[in-house]
């Protein structure tokens, strides 16, 4: 595994990186409840102008996404890539998936499986990556996605170890309505729309292990986004 330091400086920050310093300077995934909630509750028109514009609404399987076989396959190539080539960027480990998963995703009939979880008709996935949370702390502050990366994107949960905590790190989301949480096992998947709903990952638990799959499709009803005219974060 290699280490990547992330560049950025504030002269060339983007719509997405400059919504996620506006949240990131008032919450934090290390936060705890009553503080995500205040947020929502502070901020509820301005999650409201992000969710007006979400390709897909965030959506949560608990289990079963892909057959066991198929997860198992995958884990067992995520376990390869970490050790071959993993790096690490925003907290976590992050690895290419192998040439061979696209056909794997094929076989397993992702395309069927996300539209009964979006219910939506999507594009076979154009983009994936693997990410583990290894070391305890190991954690991903709320943020949007930079729209290069998609139109919406599924992690699906290839294994997640508790070790001997009981209280385990999750994938939240920020929205209107307020947060949401998932703590994500495997075979678990969860749906959403990346650039537009604030998302993160708490801090990883001594002895916790978690790894996912992110993919990134297009859902071929998308609705065109004007990128000329978003809504900018408050002052
Ligand atoms: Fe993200």
């Amino acid at each position: 595994m290699t280490t990547e330091e992330p560049t950025q400086t504030p002269d060339s920050y983007s719509w997405s990186q400059k919504w996620s310093y506006w949240i990131r300077d008032r919450v934090s995934v290390s936060d705890q409840a009553p503080q995500w909630s205040d947020f929502c509750k502070e901020y509820t028109e301005h999650l409201r102008s992000l969710r007006s514009l979400e390709r897909i609404r965030p959506r949560y399987q608990s289990s079963d996404f892909l057959d066991t076989d198929t997860l198992e396959k995958i884990y067992e190539d995520s376990d390869r890539a970490f050790r071959d080539h993993g790096w690490q960027h925003n907290g976590r480990w992050n690895a290419r998936l192998s040439d061979h998963v696209a056909d794997l995703l094929d076989s397993a009939g992702i395309v069927s499986e996300l539209k009964t979880l979006t219910q939506e008709t999507i594009e076979f996935p154009h983009g994936g990556t693997y990410i583990r949370y290894f070391n305890e702390g190991e954690r991903l502050n709320f943020h949007l996605d930079d729209f290069s990366y998609g139109e919406a994107n599924v992690l699906i949960c290839l294994d997640h170890f508790h070790g001997y905590s009981e209280k385990l790190s999750s994938t939240l989301f920020l929205g209107p309505s307020g947060y949401e949480s998932h703590t994500l096992e495997k075979g678990g998947a969860l749906a959403f729309d990346g650039c537009f709903t604030p998302h993160g990952r708490t801090p990883l638990a001594a002895g916790e292990t978690v790894t996912l799959l992110a993919l990134a499709f297009r859902p071929v009803s998308a609705k065109h986004i004007d990128t000329n005219n978003l809504p900018e974060p408050p002052c």
